[in-house]
């Protein structure tokens, strides 16, 4: 049972499906776990499911229309989305999902979340196809990169007769998620963190350029772990294979001179900076501005070295300020580790082997080793890339708690 939810006010959203039975039972399990739950349901719901219902189990009027303003004092929608803590939507039709991505207003739940500023998790419960449509998966991809949580349908026998995915999640698994999702402790709320993630892209011309492997999942996964212990997150980001994650500030770059500007501008009032980013090394001299003709059988193109962006970083570092770079290596690791993050003067350096199945370039998983100026801190086996950020990140928050009782 989630302990963040006492005494939190929860907006319960119900629309028009045949699950909204199960958002009674939720709604019963979120008053058991000391929320107090104001529902809003959609004109299509009440055909489903009275509000006398919800009423009895959430021991409040329920909210239907928009224009039934029972105190005058207040605007029902405003007042409710100001004081919400958290908004759940369940079950979410794709209609509703539709609306909530278009941004549309023209009911009580819709207005509301407009202008709700709590965090909001939907629940989608539908037909197997509908689910799967592009259209619906659309829409869930636009929310999802707005901010707003899904709590996936399950698998199994739907209403409608087939056998598929589109099943309401049953409340003791919304109970667990909404659990998971909110009672980490924000050790990181107030912290700046910059992440920098992914290769960065040296042009030679237009359309040519040079790049490495990496797919930016481990900053990435480091920005999501950072985000969700409370910190305010941006994430510098070059060529990546996936998405960054939904509410981090992403900032696109290209190359390595464009990443070191990016990261100059921010730096002096980030908290932690990690930088996980693999940044070439060196670029072309010259950068041709229209596309270049094949001439002999050979080309040289002239490579001159790139700044070093943790350098920079090592040599501008403010005291508080926690720094810790990465390494990719093919061979002698301790030793090449413990020699960077002298040179680079961080505090700590995130050694992989890239030789090793499971570790490095384009991977989920990781295996790593994290060091400090002393030595080895953690020797990290194959594991998500999620669980290495929470546990550097961990080790990060106990090195700022030392510096703030160093400097207390
Ligand atoms: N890095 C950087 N700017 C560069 C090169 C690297 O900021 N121009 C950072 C990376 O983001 C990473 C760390 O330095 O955090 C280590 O990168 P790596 O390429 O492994 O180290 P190098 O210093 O380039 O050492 P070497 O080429 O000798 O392996």
């Amino acid at each position: 049972m989630s302990q963040w939810l006492k005494g939190k006010t929860v907006v319960l959203g119900v629309t028009g499906g045949i699950a909204a039975f199960k958002g009674a039972a939720l709604c019963s399990k979120l008053v058991q776990a000391g929320a107090d739950v104001r529902v809003v349901m959609t004109a299509s719901a009440v055909k489903f499911i009275a509000p006398m219902t919800f009423q009895a189990l959430s021991r409040h009027a329920v909210a239907v229309d928009t224009f039934d303003e029972q105190d005058a004092s207040v605007i029902a929608h405003i007042d409710l989305a100001d004081r919400a803590d958290l908004v759940i939507v369940a079950p979410a039709t794709a209609n509703f999902m539709a609306k909530l991505a278009l941004g549309l207003g023209d009911d009580m739940l819709t207005t509301l979340l407009l202008a709700t500023r709590a965090p909001i998790v939907v629940c989608p419960a539908m037909n197997v196809h509908m689910y799967a449509n592009p259209a619906v998966q659309y829409n869930m991809d636009t929310l999802a990169k707005r901010g707003i949580r899904f709590i996936e349908p399950g698998e199994g026998q739907l209403a409608c007769g087939y056998v598929g995915k589109g099943r309401l999640a049953e409340p003791e698994e919304i109970m667990a998620s909404i659990g998971r999702l909110f009672d980490t402790p924000k050790l990181l709320a107030g912290k700046k963190v910059l992440i920098t993630a992914g290769g960065t892209i040296e042009r030679i011309d237009p359309v040519r350029y040079l790049t490495n492997d990496s797919s930016g999942k481990m900053g990435f996964a480091i920005a999501d772990a950072a985000r969700e212990l409370g910190a305010d997150v941006t994430v510098i980001a070059a060529r990546t294979s996936v998405e960054p994650p939904a509410g981090v500030k992403a900032v696109r770059v290209e190359s390595a001179e464009q990443m070191l500007h990016a990261v100059l501008e921010r730096c002096a009032q980030a908290d932690i900076i990690i930088k996980s980013a693999a940044v070439a090394d060196y670029r072309p001299l010259e950068t041709a501005d229209q596309k270049i003709k094949k001439h002999g059988e050979t080309m040289t193109i002239t490579l001159v070295r790139n700044p070093d962006i943790l350098s920079r970083l090592g040599e501008l570092k403010r005291p508080g300020q926690v720094l810790v770079g990465f390494a990719a290596e093919t061979e002698r690791l301790e030793e090449n580790a413990q020699d960077k993050l002298r040179r680079k003067k961080c505090d700590f350096l995130v050694a992989n082997d890239v030789s090793l199945e499971g570790a490095g370039f384009g991977t989920d998983t990781n295996i790593v080793r994290i060091y400090n100026e002393d030595g080895l801190v953690a020797d990290l086996p194959q594991q998500t890339k999620r669980e290495v950020a929470e546990k550097l990140l961990a080790i990060v928050y106990d090195r700022l708690q030392q510096e703030g009782v160093a400097k207390a």
